[in-house]
């Protein structure tokens, strides 16, 4: 069986801190950590939905996030700063190593999806506007679950869509909760180090592999299989 790549997109193929430019005209040298604290309470924000079953889409949870955090900087936006902040979210650009990634995995024969806590509308915006759009058989959202990840249930509708195996797919993520969450539901998961500080999650499972970026994906997969790991 072909194996199949799902890769995260928000942090792995699209750089969430891309848009620090824009909040320095906002904020000043305090957008670093405004840009950290808006990510933190995003995805805060779409765990806890997750949990209490109290669904809204992901842009709603970046919204909300948006709006926290300005609060908590002192930040005091009108609506038209703030429409332009959340569409340049909707906008940001791709690591530099997205395209090489999925390039070469493609050529490798592995089948390309992207899944994404984010709807498939935004996210199909967000890949096309980072020239990433074509590289994917398939887009899945766990909005389609009303639900984020890591519940198990969206690793195993990423499967059913994909109509893979756990042990034949892998999720591409540089945010060790959501590898922990699909190795958890029985798929391998390679954690993409994106920065030297980034930490794992000190838990009981990690990662099938772990690399610094997106460009040696495909050849460390394809080396695994070969030595009967994968
Ligand atoms: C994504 O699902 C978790 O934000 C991350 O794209």
């Amino acid at each position: 069986m072909t194996t199949t790549l799902a890769f995260d997109v928000y942090g792995t193929l699209i750089d969430t801190h891309g848009m620090i430019q824009a909040l320095e005209r906002e904020i000043g040298e305090r957008a670093t950590a405004f840009s950290h604290a808006w990510r933190e309470k995003q995805l805060e924000y779409a765990f806890r939905r997750g949990l209490m079953q109290n669904y809204r889409d992901f842009g709603v949870c970046t919204a909300q996030a948006l709006d926290f955090t300005c609060a908590r900087f002192g930040l005091d936006l009108d609506a038209a700063r703030r429409e332009a902040l959340l569409g340049l979210y909707q906008h940001l650009p791709a690591f530099a190593d997205a395209g090489t990634g999925l390039e070469q995995a493609g050529r490798a024969g592995f089948r390309l999806y992207a899944f994404s806590n984010g709807s498939a509308t935004a996210v199909t915006r967000l890949l096309d506007h980072a020239g990433l759009g074509g590289y994917f058989e398939g887009i899945v959202s766990t909005d389609e679950l009303c639900s984020f990840k890591p519940n198990p249930a969206v690793y195993s509708y990423f499967l059913r869509r994909a109509e893979a195996t756990g042990d034949q797919a892998w999720l591409i993520s540089s945010n060790p909760f959501d590898v922990i969450g699909a190795i958890s539901a029985g798929m391998r998961g390679a954690w993409i180090r994106r920065s030297p500080d980034a930490l794992f999650d000190p838990w009981e499972i990690e990662p099938s592999l772990t690399l610094e970026g997106l460009a040696p994906l495909a050849g460390a997969i394809t080396g695994l299989g070969r030595r009967g790991v994968e």
